[in-house]
């Protein structure tokens, strides 16, 4: 078993950029778990499944190959054996997501993916119910929360920056919306786990929260 860092939060918090550079400092390998959510979802929508059709969902599941892989340290989802890691970020995609990631069959697919990427690498492992459920004696457990206000403005702002027009109101109500959906599913809500430390990004820099979790990583050794 590696060293195991966990990172919750809901959407926008800035977990998958934390994550990332503090994989990188570290030399693990960085587990975006929500993309492996997405990866499912995107299956999902080109068979044309809905989300509320749990009976569809859980046997597209058992047939669907999924495998995650590295390639310049960067991860990447194979679905089927083709690489869709393009496609995870399409809005069509997250919606999906945030829905079939209630149905127990997703879930239970993806938990033994993510627990073996941990048996065998040092991960900084981020998504909703790491610390809770994926990796319960993570040696390092982080809540990583900010403002609605400020998870919307960021991301008002990576659209702008992209020249994709948008609407502030609408982006904080579907971010509100998604952390409905994801804080009262039944399996694994997005909840902070006892023993995780709780940071609050909204006044923060990205160097701060990193340097925060360094912290954190020392006192645990
Ligand atoms: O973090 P990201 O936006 O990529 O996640 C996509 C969706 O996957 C989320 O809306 C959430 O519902 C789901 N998810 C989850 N558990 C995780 C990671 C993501 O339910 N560990």
């Amino acid at each position: 078993m590696g060293y195991q860092i966990a990172i919750d939060g809901p959407a926008g918090a800035g977990k998958s950029t934390i994550a990332k550079l503090l994989a990188e400092r570290k030399g693990f390998i960085y587990v975006d778990t929500g993309a492996m959510y997405r990866g499912l979802a995107w299956y999902f929508l080109t068979k044309g499944i809905r989300p509320d059709d749990e009976e569809a969902v859980t046997k597209a599941c058992e047939e669907v190959k999924i495998d995650i892989a590295y390639e310049n340290g960067k991860q990447q989802i194979y679905v089927n054996d083709k690489n869709i890691t393009d496609h995870l970020r399409e809005e069509a995609v997250g919606n999906m997501a945030s829905k079939s990631s209630a149905v127990p069959a997703v879930r239970a697919r993806l938990l033994e993916l993510q627990r073996d990427l941990a048996r065998r690498e040092d991960v900084v492992m981020d998504g909703r119910d790491i610390g809770t459920s994926v990796l319960p004696d993570a040696d390092v457990k982080i809540f990583l929360t900010a403002s609605v206000d400020t998870r919307a403005g960021r991301r008002y702002n990576e659209l702008l920056g992209k020249g994709e027009s948008c609407d502030y109101a609408q982006i904080a109500a579907d971010i509100e919306e998604r952390d409905r959906r994801d804080m009262t599913r039944e399996i694994s809500p997005l909840c902070r786990a006892e023993d995780a430390e709780l940071i609050d990004s909204s006044e923060m820099t990205i160097e701060e929260v990193v340097e925060k979790i360094e912290s954190f990583c020392r006192e645990s050794r």
